[in-house]
């Protein structure tokens, strides 16, 4: 039996990472702004979002980061940079983010309370490499729905994660909580991108019994 193709698979099987874009071309802030507000229903660990994001659509700024990322063309010539971010002391936000579960009642107060108190215990006790860790799971998520937005609404882009954080944490002057993660480019292919190969399912599944 054939099944039909879902809108969700669709979309997952047209997105491909673009490389080359048509210069020049811009995205209103108001559709960066409309993706990065629909992709935070990502889930998150304890439902801490640590992701944060640094936008970048000069362009001068997004010339010069073409240094930092490995003189990738994308940065320069694509319409809009998404840099994300990861919060390392995320659980600071452990309250905010239950108490307003409170207020918008979709959790008692008790179960809020234990919620911010085993947040702030358990990711306070952790390591800054342990909660990046963590941070970059959560920045992987929503870096995914990102994209997949994105392309919904007819732009194309690539995640890239070869660039020297280093360097773009001073340029851009990071708080030392803030850690870099990936770019995702954002623009008009200019060329469509390579098709890429994907493992065979038998070599990257199995069941338990
Ligand atoms: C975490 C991450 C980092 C990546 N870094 C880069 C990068 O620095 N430069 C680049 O051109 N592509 C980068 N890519 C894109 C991958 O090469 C691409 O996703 C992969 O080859 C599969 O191709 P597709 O995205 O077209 O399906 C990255 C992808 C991910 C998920």
């Amino acid at each position: 039996m054939i099944k039909k193709q879902t809108a969700l698979e669709k979309l997952m099987e047209e997105r491909k990472s673009v490389r080359k874009y048509e210069p020049g071309v811009k995205i209103p802030r108001e559709t960066i702004t409309h993706i990065l507000q629909q992709a935070t229903t990502a889930p998150s660990s304890s439902n801490l979002q640590p992701w944060r994001f640094l936008v970048i659509d000069d362009q001068e700024q997004k010339k010069e980061l073409r240094i930092a990322g490995f003189n990738q063309a994308q940065i320069e010539t694509s319409s809009t940079i998404i840099a994300v971010l990861g919060d390392n002391e995320m659980y600071k936000n452990a309250k905010q983010i239950n108490d307003l579960n409170v207020e918008l009642g979709y959790m008692p107060r008790d179960i809020a309370d234990m919620m911010i108190a085993n947040s702030e215990t358990a990711y306070s006790a952790f390591s800054d490499a342990e909660r990046t860790n963590i941070a970059h799971l959560d920045a992987g998520l929503i870096t995914m729905q990102i994209v997949l937005l994105a392309k919904d609404m007819g732009h194309e882009t690539v995640i890239m994660g070869g660039f020297d954080k280093v360097a773009f944490a001073k340029t851009y002057e990071l708080p030392a909580n803030e850690i870099p993660m990936v770019l995702i480019a954002i623009g008009k292919a200019a060329l469509p991108a390579r098709n890429s190969s994907r493992l065979p399912l038998e070599q990257i599944m199995r069941f338990s019994n």
